[in-house]
């Protein structure tokens, strides 16, 4: 983690996904603008925030039982508990686990992210999905890339506009 950088700027006067699925998962992280964009969405994606957070739970569950123990997760979402490392410590306490955001909110809530278990690993960098070589970098000083990584993306590539070709 960039503990020795400047205290994350965070600009609260336009919206940003990361507080705007605070807001709907019941989070105290977020500002009016988020509620604005909240408010507006239809019913049912006010509850797609909750059963997406449970979909990440029983996902990386079933990956732990299967004996993954190593994980690089993008697009992390401002803490929310159980956090990924919480669900598959709790099954591997050995895992090692690597978070990545770009929203600078999430980066000021990363110690969360990082009280890990003795036996595991994790950490935190504030990157963008966009710039893979500088996740990966970081990551292999954490995760073992000659063994199995579960990747997660969840709920992430869909912020990403066609302009950035997300399918590349
Ligand atoms: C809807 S949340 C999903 C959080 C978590 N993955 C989950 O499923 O519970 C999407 C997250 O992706 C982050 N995000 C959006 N665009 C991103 C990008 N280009 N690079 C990295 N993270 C991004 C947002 O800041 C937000 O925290």
């Amino acid at each position: 983690m960039t503990a020795a950088s400047p205290k994350p700027q965070v600009d609260t006067s336009k919206p940003h996904p990361a507080r705007v699925y605070d807001y709907l998962l019941g989070g105290k992280d977020n500002y009016p603008v988020d509620h604005e964009v909240a408010l507006k969405l239809p019913e049912a994606s006010k509850m797609d925030a909750r059963l997406n957070r449970a979909f990440m739970h029983r996902a990386v569950a079933w990956v732990a039982r299967s004996g993954i123990d190593q994980y690089l997760d993008i697009g992390t979402g401002i803490p929310t508990e159980p956090n990924l490392h919480q669900i598959v410590q709790g099954i591997a306490p050995a895992s090692r686990v690597v978070y990545t955001d770009n929203d600078p909110i999430v980066l000021r809530h990363a110690e969360a992210l990082l009280i890990s278990t003795p036996e595991g690993v994790t950490d935190y960098i504030e990157a963008d999905v966009r710039a893979p070589q500088e996740i990966l970098d970081h990551a292999r000083g954490l995760l073992d890339f000659d063994r199995p990584i579960a990747l997660s993306l969840i709920a992430l590539m869909h912020f990403l506009p066609d302009d950035d070709d997300p399918y590349t």
